[in-house]
């Protein structure tokens, strides 16, 4: 695996992303590894999931700092010790400050469950269903200074049925997440991914096959 470019992910709770990301990288063609998961909350199951696949872990909380600039300060050192290629915001529920975003510029995927610029931050799946939107679905994209802004990466769409509640709702938006996220940090770690403003486009990949139905062509194109 020498030649395999680093993940380092973050995470605040259950970690199903992770999840993703971790399988995804079993397959040595994926070409990315998860070599660190850093949670600002000791409790996350995702931390869990790392231990059992073998993953280093390190907790940053926010309680332990005396302002958000240092803890911003704090979680750039330990996620740039461990050389990322990429950083993937998995679940993560704290908004990033610029001294973590600018160490990092344009090697930051967050995945964010709906399409945006529709329903940004901690509530869109709930927004969403109260709006009374008939299709909702996730972005994956870089992260810059806003919240839920940069670069879009890969979108997917999912309907909202008529007796779905948040959680039935998040649940089918989240086996697109899984699919989405690892496809767009393998892109971005390998350093294919070329930005025309807001617009990204991704190096052809004629080596490897498209995974499962569904996964986004590396072309730039969306499948739902
Ligand atoms: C995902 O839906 C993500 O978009 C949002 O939080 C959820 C995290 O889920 N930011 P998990 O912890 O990866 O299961």
């Amino acid at each position: 695996m020498a030649d395999s470019k680093r993940m380092v992910v973050l995470v605040s709770g259950h970690g199903s992303n992770l999840q993703a990301l971790v399988d995804a990288s079993a397959d040595p063609a994926y070409g990315a590894r998860v070599v660190l998961v850093v949670s600002d909350r000791p409790d996350a199951y995702g931390l869990e999931r790392a231990r059992r696949a073998g993953i280093r872990t390190a907790v940053v909380r926010l309680a332990d700092h005396p302002d958000r600039p240092s803890f911003d300060r704090a979680l750039r050192d330990v996620v740039g010790a461990a050389r990322p290629d990429v950083v993937c915001l998995a679940g993560f529920m704290r908004v990033l400050g610029p001294d973590f975003v600018r160490a990092f510029p344009n090697r930051i995927v967050n995945t964010h469950p709906s399409l945006l610029p529709a329903f940004r931050g901690a509530h869109a799946v709930r927004e969403a269903l109260a709006y009374g939107v008939r299709l909702t679905g996730c972005t994956v994209h870089l992260v810059d200074e806003e919240v839920d802004h940069g670069p879009v990466l890969f979108q997917a769409t999912v309907p909202v049925e008529y007796d779905d509640d948040e959680a039935s709702l998040h649940e089918r938006i989240k086996r697109e997440e899984h699919r989405l996220l690892p496809a767009a940090a393998r892109l971005v770690a390998a350093g294919r991914v070329h930005l025309d403003g807001r617009r990204a486009r991704f190096d052809a990949d004629p080596g490897r096959a498209l995974p499962a139905a569904g996964i986004p062509s590396e072309q730039g194109r969306q499948t739902t």
